[in-house]
């Protein structure tokens, strides 16, 4: 597929089919993830593949609990309406987990964000290869972390960039509208005379 077709078809999808998501795809999505850059490439990431209702519903009861927390905090109202459902209905999910430690040189000097940001590229590269392979994704994120990494039963040492939900795509998903770029030239508020 054409770059830029993939990259405006890509949607972040919250209703899926129940067909299962082949093996190969599962692993084509993986190999994609990995070959996002990272610093020093040292590949901050793993993956936990996901296909038991058990977990599944657990991810959904986190995200009902954030939900309820929001909503106790006083947050948007549309939230209120929001469904994790489609955390349960996914076919698939993978948790993509990373190593903090791994961030590069900037964790000498106290920029701790490396291991994420490469983790971050990880999930969109894993995202648009879905796409191409016409399934669809969402990259969840609405639950506490900690609530969680027991369910995964993930090393301490690790964190959660996210759980990316995965499958065919229910129905027709509209884009939201994008801002055109925001630009300036050298240093910030200049504009292009
Ligand atoms: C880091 C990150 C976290 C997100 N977390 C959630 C989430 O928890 N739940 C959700 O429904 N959508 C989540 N989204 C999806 C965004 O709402 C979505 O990307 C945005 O509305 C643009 O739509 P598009 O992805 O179809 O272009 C997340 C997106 C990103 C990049």
């Amino acid at each position: 597929m054409e770059f830029n077709q993939l990259l405006m078809k890509r949607r972040s999808c919250r209703a899926f089919e129940s067909a299962p998501v082949a093996e190969e795809q599962i692993e084509a999505i993986l190999q994609a993830g990995c070959w996002a850059p990272s610093p020093l490439n040292l590949q901050p990431w793993e993956f936990i593949v996901i296909t038991d209702s058990d977990i599944k519903k657990r991810v959904k009861e986190a995200g009902e609990k954030a939900k309820n927390e929001v909503i106790a905090a006083g947050g948007p109202g549309w939230v209120k309406k929001y469904s994790a459902d489609f955390v349960q209905d996914a076919p698939l999910l993978i948790a993509v987990v990373f190593d903090p430690g791994k961030g590069g040189l900037g964790t000498f000097f106290g920029q701790s964000y490396g291991a994420l940001q490469a983790t971050s590229a990880c999930v969109q590269n894993m995202m648009l290869k879905a796409s191409e392979l016409g399934l669809e994704s969402l990259w969840f994120t609405f639950f506490r972390p900690d609530e969680l990494a027991p369910v995964f039963n993930i090393p301490e040492k690790f964190e959660i960039a996210g759980v990316i939900a995965l499958g065919k795509p229910a129905e027709e998903i509209k884009a939201p509208p994008r801002r055109t770029p925001v630009f300036y030239r050298e240093r910030y508020g200049v504009l292009k005379e």
